[in-house]
């Protein structure tokens, strides 16, 4: 049955933030991350900029928190480094206590707890061990999960084992656009599997410990080629491998998508295929982050892949990405059909950043509106289509440190003053807001 709104009884509205992009790091006896070792190398973050006191959310979370009434569900994702400060080895116990005290504000306000245990902050310390390119990044890694999930595991509606490892892994080590910042295949194709195997080793801690509900969170772009040229679809097919099935390929199939294996073979680490069984272990859902789609164009005098992008006349968000709503659409119905089959899907993030301005106290972003309200059709007509959508959370509640651009770009429902932290709900926020108390009262 489906409400007035066109959702399922029991879909969830919500909202997702991540651990350094809204604490505010600089508190609490956290460890230094990757990411404070990057923004201080000249160039790599705007403005140098760290999430050292970003929202300042690890003081202001109560009435973060409040400002989600009505709401279904929140994203939230734990601190390595806020928890053991050197990545492995003492933990700091003020760590803990606030994500306990963060579960169960969450839970006293009716909203069901969705939680990440890694969002890209890796602690500074064992990124200078060679981070996810050290393999025994996989035992850090489940060691860390432990730690967590013995003190806030009771309280979960789902877990996720890590957030958008291609970015984790092509971003952060092939492209150098996020930390640490190299250009490096070998780096990279060690990255990849050891990000993959740290997956299927906390899911086998996880379910050891009788946690339920596990997944993993990914990003997809629907992507099309400039041409029907033979070179420009072989292009298309090789960015697709590497944007949208370098993951979802080997946890769900245990195997790795044609062209990227043709790259990464002989770099990755001698009997690798014995690791493909404990990564593509059972998951009990999918996230699906979505925000923007692509035109591929071949470029065979570049270095591989040998592919570049053509721009379109579509709109443009304040990152310069394409509005392209139909394509989520797109993408569920490809990870229905080729990997998901019936299992629950979230849209775990979907989102715009704007340059956003306040007038008399009130932001209008009617272009957030409609950002929303094309991408939650989409959503509708998957679910007409019988994809089984169970959720939808807005990237992000709160304005925040949008990596490597610093604090320019507000994703955010709820405008951020970084100069006096004071909060401000934009008419998205409302909008949302009001989505998802009559979807609740109505169905
Ligand atoms: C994906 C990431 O999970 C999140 O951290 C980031 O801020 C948003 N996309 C927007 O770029």
């Amino acid at each position: 049955m489906t409400n007035r709104k066109g959702f399922p009884d029991g879909f969830l509205f919500g909202a997702a933030t991540s651990a350094y992009q809204i604490e505010g790091h600089a508190y609490g006896g956290a460890g230094p991350t990757l990411w404070d070792s990057f923004a201080a190398k000249p160039g790599k973050v705007v403005n140098g900029e760290t999430g050292a006191i970003a929202c300042d959310h690890y003081h202001r979370f109560e009435q973060d928190l409040d400002l989600l009434k009505g709401f279904d569900a929140y994203r939230f994702s734990t601190s390595w480094a806020r928890v053991l400060p050197d990545g492995k080895g003492p933990i700091n116990q003020q760590g803990l206590d606030f994500y306990d005290r963060l579960v169960d504000a969450i839970l006293a306000r009716g909203l069901q707890p969705h939680l990440t245990l890694y969002h890209w902050d890796m602690p500074a310390a064992l990124d200078d061990l060679g981070g996810w390119t050290n393999p025994d990044v996989v035992n850090w890694f489940g060691d860390y999960c432990d730690i967590i999930m013995g003190r806030i595991g009771d309280r979960m509606a789902s877990v996720a084992t890590l957030n958008e490892p291609w970015c984790v892994t092509y971003l952060s080590y092939f492209l150098g656009h996020h930390a640490p910042g190299l250009r490096d295949i070998f780096a990279t194709t060690k990255s990849v599997h050891n990000v993959l195997k740290a997956h299927g080793e906390a899911l086998a801690r996880l379910r050891s410990h009788g946690q339920k509900n596990l997944g993993i969170v990914l990003n997809f772009e629907a992507l099309k080629p400039a041409s029907q040229s033979g070179a420009d679809l072989n292009a298309t097919r090789c960015y697709d491998a590497i944007m949208n099935r370098m993951f979802v390929q080997p946890v769900f199939s245990g195997t790795y998508p044609e062209p990227v294996l043709d790259a990464f073979a002989p770099h990755l680490p001698a009997n690798w295929q014995d690791d493909m069984a404990m990564i593509s272990a059972p998951i009990d859902w999918l996230g699906v982050n979505y925000y923007t789609c692509k035109t591929v164009v071949a470029e065979p005098a570049t270095p591989w892949p040998h592919l570049g992008f053509i721009s379109s006349d579509q709109p443009k968000t304040q990152m310069e990405w394409d509005i392209c709503p139909e394509g989520l659409f797109e993408i569920l119905h490809w990870l229905q059909q080729e990997f998901a089959g019936a299992m629950p899907v979230f849209i775990t993030e979907n989102g715009i950043a704007l340059a956003d301005t306040i007038k008399d106290g009130i932001i209008e972003d009617q272009t957030r509106v409609c950002f929303i309200n094309t991408h939650l059709q989409q959503v509708q007509k998957a679910i007409d289509h019988g994809i089984n959508v169970k959720g939808y959370f807005y990237w992000s509640l709160l304005d925040n440190f949008e990596w490597a651009f610093g604090y320019e770009k507000r994703f955010g429902l709820i405008h951020v003053d970084f100069e006096t932290q004071k909060r401000t709900p934009k008419s998205s926020f409302y909008h949302l807001q009001s989505l998802a108390t009559g979807a609740k009262n109505t169905g």
